[in-house]
């Protein structure tokens, strides 16, 4: 069957505008967008540019925006498309050519909110134990892997890309939620500055666009209400020490 493709291209060093490029390749209806990029880079035009690894939905890195909405391409059916099928790179981040952006910068706020367990009570003779209810409290936020979906879909980062972002504020979630952890206070330290959480309007892009089903609002609304009941905390034990 023959399907039709429209890519936006870009090559920063040719010194051109971006533009775009028809093409119709051969595939069936339940191939994905992956194969059908494959096809056009392996039997068409070898200089389109485009990252994948696993091809399974795990690794995050083939996000891209698939007829106007952040998709992953080994995860999205050609059937379920209208065509042309219109690929372009996510929004917000720069191109450094054709579908693939620079993540650095969405990496550099990663690292910001400490994406790690800290803990500070001396180890166990066996591994740190965690009740089944303890660990459902982070569950949904365990599942991102980092594909930037939802930062890239939200308004309030194209806005200002000093805002963290939903992708950094669910890794934080998934720390500041967890029974054994101890950087509980450092990591709100840098959820409440001016680039921070408070910068999320509630617009929910980032739910619609997360290819893992994550909850990204409910996840950034917790953080909200964490951060609240931690300055209120701080400002009860402050004002006993006042009197
Ligand atoms: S929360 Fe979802 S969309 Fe955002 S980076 Fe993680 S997996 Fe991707
Ligand atoms: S190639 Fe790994 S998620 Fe799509």
């Amino acid at each position: 069957m023959h399907i039709a493709l429209k890519i936006r291209r870009y090559s920063p060093e040719q010194d051109r505008p971006p533009s775009w490029q028809d093409v119709t390749v051969e595939a069936e209806p339940t191939d994905r967008v992956l194969d059908a990029l494959h096809a056009v880079k392996w039997r068409h035009d070898g200089s389109l540019a485009f990252r994948r690894s696993c091809a399974h939905g795990i690794c995050g890195s083939d996000a891209m925006m698939i007829n106007g909405k952040n998709r992953l391409a080994c995860k999205v059916l050609i059937k379920d498309l209208r065509q042309p099928i219109v690929i372009e790179p996510m929004r917000g981040f720069p191109v450094v050519k054709d579908l693939i952006v620079d993540m650095e910068g969405f990496f550099n706020k990663y690292r910001r909110v400490t994406p790690y367990l800290v803990a500070q009570d001396p180890p166990p003779d066996k591994e740190r134990l965690q009740s089944p209810q303890e660990r459902e409290r982070f569950d949904d936020t365990t599942k991102c892997i980092l594909c930037g979906a939802c930062t890239t879909a939200c308004p309030s980062f194209w806005a200002n890309h000093e805002y963290l972002g939903p992708a950094a504020i669910v890794q934080a979630h998934r720390f500041l939620f967890d029974s054994r952890d101890h950087a509980k206070a450092q990591r709100l330290a840098v959820l409440n500055q001016s680039s921070g959480v408070w910068r999320c309007r509630t617009i929910f892009n980032c739910t619609d666009a997360c290819p893992r089903g994550i909850n990204v609002t409910k996840a950034i609304g917790e953080v909200k209400q964490l951060l609240l009941h931690h300055r209120a905390r701080s400002s009860h034990v402050s004002g006993e020490v006042a009197k």
